[in-house]
């Protein structure tokens, strides 16, 4: 019922070069029917990868975007910029932006908003760090990330909502979470979504990220309930990110 979606978060790296690699690599490229996915690299490369991705399967994902619509803000992106550049999938409260550029669930919130009305359809990040983890409090932290925005939109915007768990420790560590813990979280996310609207929890869309790769994507994605993944380092790498891909 759920598409299965795969993005893969480029973070602060990549060149032309990949981009052209990529395009390439997908241009004859088999997926699975009905396989959703989307490469994330940084700005600069959005138009040249439009390019080089068209006529793959190929779609685009921008990586964070400025809650206003233009003006005043040295540096920043909008959401409609990146709708002009063909870009259908944002990124919000990743935990590096929210830890190394201090971004609230109030400013996460801003930016989703703003995604949603550009027409862009927002992954939302969460995840706790290993203290947290640690200390047991999983659940809370993750369902007050869910929650701060859940609760402030209307429920057709909810709709449009796609959220990866991405617990804080396996992000670039290799050490990935089990199946079965990132499976405990994603059900517990979307047990809480049941409590807005039991429909909306059975469409709401939710992706694994934290050192997911080629080898141990397919036990993750046969999870009940998770729908796909978010993948970092992985998805530097075309033999990689097409695998990870066939195994959605
Ligand atoms: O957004 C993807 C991410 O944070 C996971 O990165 O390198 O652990 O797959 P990585």
């Amino acid at each position: 019922m759920r598409t299965p979606l795969i993005a893969g978060n480029w973070k602060m790296n990549g060149s032309a070069a990949l981009i052209d690699a990529f395009g390439k690599a997908f241009a004859s490229a088999t997926l699975p029917a009905n396989v959703d996915v989307v490469v994330i690299p940084p700005f600069p490369y959005l138009d040249a990868a439009r390019q080089a991705f068209s006529g793959t399967p190929l779609q685009l994902g921008a990586q964070t975007l400025n809650p206003h619509h233009s003006g005043a803000h040295t540096g920043e992106v909008s959401g409609s910029m990146l709708k002009e550049f063909g870009v259908g999938y944002v990124l919000v409260g990743h935990s590096e932006r929210r830890q190394l550029y201090r971004e609230s669930d109030e400013q996460v919130f801003d930016r989703l908003l703003a995604a949603l009305d550009a027409g862009l359809t927002p992954i939302l990040c969460v995840g706790e760090t290993l203290e947290e983890r640690d200390a047991g409090h999983t659940m809370d932290v993750v369902l007050r990330q869910v929650g701060y925005i859940m609760a402030r939109l209307a429920p057709e915007q909810r709709l449009h909502v796609v959220i990866a768990y991405e617990p804080v420790w396996a992000i670039g560590t290799g050490r990935t979470a089990t199946p079965e813990q990132a499976q405990e979280v994603m059900a517990g996310i979307r047990a809480y979504q049941a409590g807005f609207d039991a429909s909306l929890a059975k469409q709401l869309k939710l992706l694994y990220g934290g050192s997911m790769n080629a080898s141990n994507a397919a036990e993750l994605l046969a999870q009940p309930d998770i729908d796909g993944g978010l993948v970092g380092g992985a998805s530097l790498k075309t033999d990689d990110f097409y695998a990870i891909c066939q195994s959605a």
